[in-house]
């Protein structure tokens, strides 16, 4: 089957699989495994920080960096739609003692004007702003990637006002291929960023906090309460080394690939897609049609051996990652041809 529901569904490839099985390890809690901290160093060098912590998941990445950087009680300001806020179980509010305050967004991202409206100050009624964290690339918004500039401007606003920010950077790689710049010109004006080896990247597990030296103990410690400290992770860390050494060169295809459906989805009747938010490895798109709802879409192209899944009756996300080559993308062209043309 072609999967392109989502980029965390690719297998580790050979290479990782031997790096996993010949791994030098050791005792991680004890900050013992070399091939952690190998992957640590070299996260910390690709985003331009000082330090970086393996942990478990992209939430939990988010979450030790929330908890690192604010206090029950404070808020956190962030985009209606942004994964933090929509699909993380409340953990801000649940684990974190948050409030959020969404604000809305145009690709991804809110306005200055609301943020600087949303920073309000803090007296006896009103809570503080702890936090403010950015998506980048923004998953619901389409994969579409926040400037050097659009993440300074947003920093240099919360800053102004003493707050911090977060980048969840998820897949912050693919929006420095994308834009053509270095990740760590993305992370600069931010407090904290994290990124995810299993999703673009193909590592089977494994995300990546990082920052200052200071706030990484921070996170260390929230790490170990949140039960997310492991023993020989150096297993997880070497398929992370051979993803940022393999995989991270060949993000661009995966963007071509997203480029060439969404090019074959936008002359199709019945298909909306807006192409200006087709910029890394995500394809958004509506159907609208008598004979056809986006589930039904999603039922045919399994017939031809295409995986995909509808977000409702009308809208899909194809997903392009490693585990697709061109061919089967030619192959999913044809077939919304055959089924929608
Ligand atoms: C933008 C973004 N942030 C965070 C996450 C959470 O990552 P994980 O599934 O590893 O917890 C995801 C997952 O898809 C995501 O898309």
């Amino acid at each position: 089957m072609i999967d392109l529901r989502s980029d965390t569904k690719t297998r580790p490839s050979d290479l990782m699989r031997r790096a996993m099985a010949e791994a030098e390890v050791g005792d991680d809690v004890a900050r013992e495994d070399p091939t952690v901290i190998a992957l640590e160093e070299r996260a910390a060098e690709l985003l331009g920080k000082p330090a970086a912590l393996l942990v478990s998941s992209g939430s939990q990445g988010n979450l030790v960096s929330v908890l690192a950087q604010t206090s029950p009680g404070q808020k956190v300001i962030l985009e209606e739609h942004a994964h933090l806020f929509r699909w993380e179980r409340a953990a801000l509010a649940r684990v974190a003692g948050l409030m959020t305050h969404p604000l809305p967004g145009r690709y991804g991202l809110f306005s200055v004007e609301a943020l600087e409206a949303a920073l309000w100050p803090a007296d006896l009624h009103s809570p503080a702003t702890g936090l403010v964290a950015l998506e980048n690339t923004h998953n619901a918004a389409g994969g579409v990637c926040l400037s050097v500039e659009q993440t300074a401007a947003v920093c240099e606003v919360a800053h102004r006002h003493g707050v911090p920010v977060h980048i969840d950077g998820a897949r912050i790689f693919n929006a420095a291929v994308a834009l053509g710049v270095e990740a760590r010109e993305l992370a600069a004006p931010a407090d904290s960023v994290t990124f995810c080896l299993s999703k673009g990247l193909g590592a089977p597990v494994g995300s990546l906090v990082c920052g200052e030296d200071d706030f990484i103990e921070r996170a260390r410690e929230f790490r170990k309460l949140l039960g997310g400290a492991m023993r020989q992770a150096g297993v997880i860390a070497a398929a992370g080394l051979v993803a940022l050494e393999h995989e991270l060169p060949r993000l661009h295809e995966d963007h071509e690939k997203a480029r060439r459906l969404a090019e074959t989805l936008f002359g199709l009747p019945g298909v909306s897609l807006d192409l200006a938010s087709v910029q890394t490895n995500m394809v958004f798109f509506e159907v609208h049609r008598e004979d056809l709802t986006a589930p039904q879409l999603c039922r045919h192209l399994g017939d031809y051996g295409v995986l995909a899944v509808a977000q409702n009756e009308s809208r899909i996300r194809f997903v392009t990652h490693r585990d697709q080559s061109y061919a089967d993308i030619e192959h999913v062209c044809a077939a919304l041809c055959q089924i929608l043309g």
